[in-house]
Formats: structure tokens, C-alpha cells, sequence
């Protein structure tokens, strides 16, 4: 802890930032909601390295030999599934929390690059279906926006059962960013603060689920693939009664998983690190014959080609990104740095997505302030993200000695920390050891 002055002790359990939620707290009556997602250290990828290869592993030559990064999500039943060229989609944003022109950017960025993006909370807007090649539409337990005209202009249908900020958790989108349009499509009054549900109205377990996901097949004439997408808090268990209600693909997001709005208290304290849900998910779907049949997506703090080859190596097929693809379009952009002190926050800072001031025209409906952010430029800086991300990600994999991205395995990593061994299942770094297993020699 850094002193104001020497002699001076700040308490590690009662620092400035603890004491200033305290009083915030007293003085107020309310509690913390905020954008993003988990902000304290908690084990990630950056707890794992890549071994490489030297000579017991043949790495590929990155200039002459091919190292494919195409995936197919959703062949289990759908007659249409999705093929992206990258491993790697966008989440799905609620048009609500972001504006028209953000997710038009991101539908513009996806389909450069060949990937899809997916609608979010409060319906499909026309901007992001024109702009998305590939388009996922969420089913929500709001249904908020949800419209059977729009699933059937839909390229794959996600169930939303729950997300990594809040697993067990709803909504909350604040009156001032109900405009018009946001009240419109979700034929619920403007400028008051809207929750959505944390549960589905019309079914409670897996058994329903499965009618429910029959309902959407014949809705769509059995073409689309339907995903299922879970917060990560059990997911051996979820994602095993996923598979079996029947979903082609599950989508798992970790912990670390941005939000528009959620409680401080929620995001930091409930849920599992996306690593350590990772081999869980994997556990469920071998069990089950299904790895690979039923592709895992994985979500929650992706920022790098590091991480996504990390996820993949184990075990999962793409993965979704939604905070680093509103950073690429520019989010909390130093250029903004004024406008962000004027709203008592900083370039590198911002979380305040719910409030709707948002000085990059990102997490905002407020006209001024949309219009700065361009969709033809955004999307074109999501695209070179996603094209940077995918080329690194191709760089350790050909290092690894692998021809297809997909082709990367857990025995390409270790762990720096015993934490991280643990629950990534990998090795400790210069040992065989993977705790609870014993020493594999
Ligand atoms: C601004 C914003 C809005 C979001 N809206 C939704 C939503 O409507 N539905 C949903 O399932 N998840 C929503 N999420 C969560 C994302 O789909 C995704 O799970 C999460 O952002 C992934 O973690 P990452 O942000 O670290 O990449 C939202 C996230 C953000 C940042």
C-alpha cells in the first residue's frame, strides 16, 4: 500500500478505496452498480504459459506452412450451421445498454473478418441485421424485444440462461437511457428504470427446457442452431443438462465476463474464473462423447491471441469477446480524457455504462454523444482487433506445432501458479504435477 507520508499505515482490510465504499454506502443509501466486469486479481490465463515446441515438438513455419483457424458451430441438429473463418464472435450486447451505431460497428468488424456477432437484451435492431453476415439472436428471460419475426431472420438462436457477471442474476437498464426506440421494442415505458428477469416465465429446469428449445427448432424450421448460453458457477453440471435439453453449441461465460449494469457486489463475489470453468465444461462434454459435437464458446475477460489460444488448448472450440471489442471501438479512449473527467472519471477508469454519458457514443443513447462514434471506422478497428487477435493466436499455435488452431491441447501448457495447475489441470511449470492428480512421469 503506498503511504501519503512516511510513518502513515494504510490497513490492507480498510484501504481508501474500502473506506470510500463505506461512506459512500452511509452517505447515500445506495449501492454500487457499474459496467464492466470483475476488477480484483482473481487466476486467469495469464496464470499459463505455452510450452512451445523444440525438439521433442516440431513447431510450423509461420510463413509457409498454413496453421487454419475455421470453426463450424452448430452441426449436432441444425441444417444451417454457422461457419466463421476465426475462432473468435462478439457477445451479446443489449441494444439499450449500447447504441444503434455501436452495434451496427460490431455487426460491420464481425463480418470482415467472417465471424458473428449476436443481439443481446431488447431485440434485434435493423442496423445490426443489415451489418451482421452472421447474426445470433438471444433469447432472453426478459423477452424483452423478443419478436418471432425477428428469430426467424436469425442465424442461430442463444437461450440465455444466465451470464459470468451475475450467474443467478437479471438485469438493469436506468431510465435515462430509455429512449423512444429502447422503449419501443421492449413495450415497456420510457425513462423508468427497467429490470429484467433472472429466470425464464414459462420454464424451470432442464425437462422444460428441452420443449422450449423444440418450440424455437420448429419456430425456425430445424435450420438454425440453438445455443445455450450459462454464467459460470457450476458448469460440469450445467453444461452437462445443456447437452441434454439439446443444445449444438454451449456458450460459458466466466467470472471475469463484462456487464452493462450489474452490483459491484455481484460481479466481484459470485461465480467461477473463466480458466477454472474451462476444464469442468470440457470434463461434462467428454463424459458425454460430445466434445467437439457440441462446441463450447467460452467468454470472460478475453482480451488476447494469448487467451483465446489458451481457451482453446483447453478444450474449448471459439471464444466471445464483449469488453475488448467495445475497447477496439473505443471504449475508454485517451482522446476522450476531458469529457471522462467531467463525468468524475478517467480514460482507463470508465465503468459506468449504465448511466448513459458514456464520452466515447459507446454505452450510451443519448444522440450527441452516439454520433461519435462512427460504425464505418469503429467496425473497421474491431476488425483489425479481431485480425491481430487471430494472427497471434495462429503464432503460438504454430509454435506449439499445430496445423489448425483447434488442434491445440492442454498438454501444450503449464501453470506459474499451483492455483492455476489446479484448476486449469495443466502441470505446475517445470514439474509434472497437477495438483490432485499426482505426478504423471
Ligand atoms: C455492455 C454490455 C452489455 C451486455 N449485454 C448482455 C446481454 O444483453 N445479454 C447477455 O447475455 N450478455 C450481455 N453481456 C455479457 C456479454 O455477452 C459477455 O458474456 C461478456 O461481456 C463476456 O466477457 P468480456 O466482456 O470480458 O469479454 C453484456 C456485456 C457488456 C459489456
Amino acid at each position: 500500500m503506498t503511504n501519503e507520508k512516511p510513518g502513515l499505515r494504510e490497513s490492507n482490510l480498510f484501504n481508501r478505496d474500502v473506506i470510500h465504499d463505506i461512506q459512500t454506502a452511509a452517505e447515500t443509501g445506495l449501492y454500487e452498480i457499474r459496467g464492466f466486469g470483475a476488477k480484483r486479481p482473481l487466476p486467469h490465463f495469464d496464470d499459463l504459459l505455452f510450452l512451445g515446441a523444440s525438439m521433442s515438438r516440431y513447431p510450423l513455419e509461420g510463413y509457409r506452412e498454413r496453421c487454419d483457424t475455421n470453426v463450424t458451430l452448430g452441426n449436432r441438429y441444425a441444417e444451417s450451421p454457422i461457419d466463421i473463418s476465426i475462432p473468435i464472435t462478439i457477445a451479446g450486447m443489449s441494444f439499450g445498454s449500447l447504441s444503434a451505431n455501436a452495434k451496427e460497428a460490431l455487426g460491420r468488424g464481425a463480418s470482415q473478418l467472417g465471424t458473428c456477432t449476436t443481439t443481446g437484451d431488447g431485440g434485434m435492431t435493423e442496423e445490426e441485421r443489415r451489418h451482421s453476415q452472421k447474426l445470433v439472436y438471444q433469447y432472453l428471460p426478459s423477452r424483452y424485444g423478443m419478436n418471432p419475426d425477428d428469430i426467424r431472420k436469425a442465424d442461430a438462436i442463444e437461450v440465455v440462461i444466465g451470464q459470468g457477471a451475475k450467474p443467478g442474476g437479471g438485469g438493469v437498464l436506468l431510465g435515462q437511457k430509455i429512449t423512444e426506440r429502447v422503449a419501443e421494442m421492449r413495450t415497456l415505458p420510457g425513462d423508468i428504470d427497467q429490470r429484467s428477469a433472472c429466470r425464464h416465465p414459462d420454464w424451470t429446469g432442464p425437462d422444460d427446457l428441452a420443449i422450449k428449445i423444440t418450440e424455437l427448432r420448429e419456430i425456425t424450421d430445424w435450420k438454425v442452431p440453438i445455443f445455450i448460453k450459462i454464467g459460470a458457477a457450476r458448469p460440469y453440471y450445467d453444461t452437462t443438462l445443456a447437452v441434454k435439453a439439446g443444445a449444438d453449441v454451449v456458450v460459458l461465460d466466466g467470472m471475469q465476463g463484462g456487464t452493462a449494469a450489474t452490483q459491484s457486489v455481484f460481479i466481484e463475489h459470485v461465480g467461477i474464473p473463466t480458466m477454472a470453468a474451462v476444464p469442468q465444461a470440457v470434463e461434462a462434454l467428454q463424459e458425454m462423447d460430445m466434445h467437439r459435437e457440441v462446441q463450447l464458446i467460452v467468454s470472460g475477460g478475453i482480451r488476447s491471441g494469448a487467451d483465446v489460444a489458451k481457451c482453446l488448448a483447453l478444450g474449448a472450440d471459439a471464444v466471445s469477446i464483449g469488453t475488448a471489442a467495445l475497447i477496439a471501438l473505443g471504449c475508454n479512449h485517451p482522446k476522450w480524457q476531458t469529457d471522462y473527467e467531467n463525468i468524475g472519471s478517467s480514460a482507463g477508469f470508465y465503468d459506468s455504462y449504465h448511466e448513459g454519458r458514456d464520452p466515447a457514443g459507446i454505452s450510451t443513447q443519448d444522440e450527441e454523444l452516439s454520433a461519435r462514434l462512427d460504425p464505418v471506422s469503429g467496425g473497421q478497428r474491431l476488425a483489425n482487433f479481431l485480425g491481430v487477435l487471430t494472427l497471434e493466436t495462429q503464432t503460438l499455435a504454430r509454435a506449439s506445432g499445430k496445423s489448425h488452431v483447434l488442434n491445440l491441447e492442454p498438454e501444450d501448457l503449464v501453470a506459474l501458479t499451483v492455483e492455476a495447475a489446479a484448476m486449469a489441470r495443466v502441470p505446475l511449470a517445470g514439474t509434472n504435477w497437477i495438483p490432485g492428480r499426482g505426478a504423471h512421469v
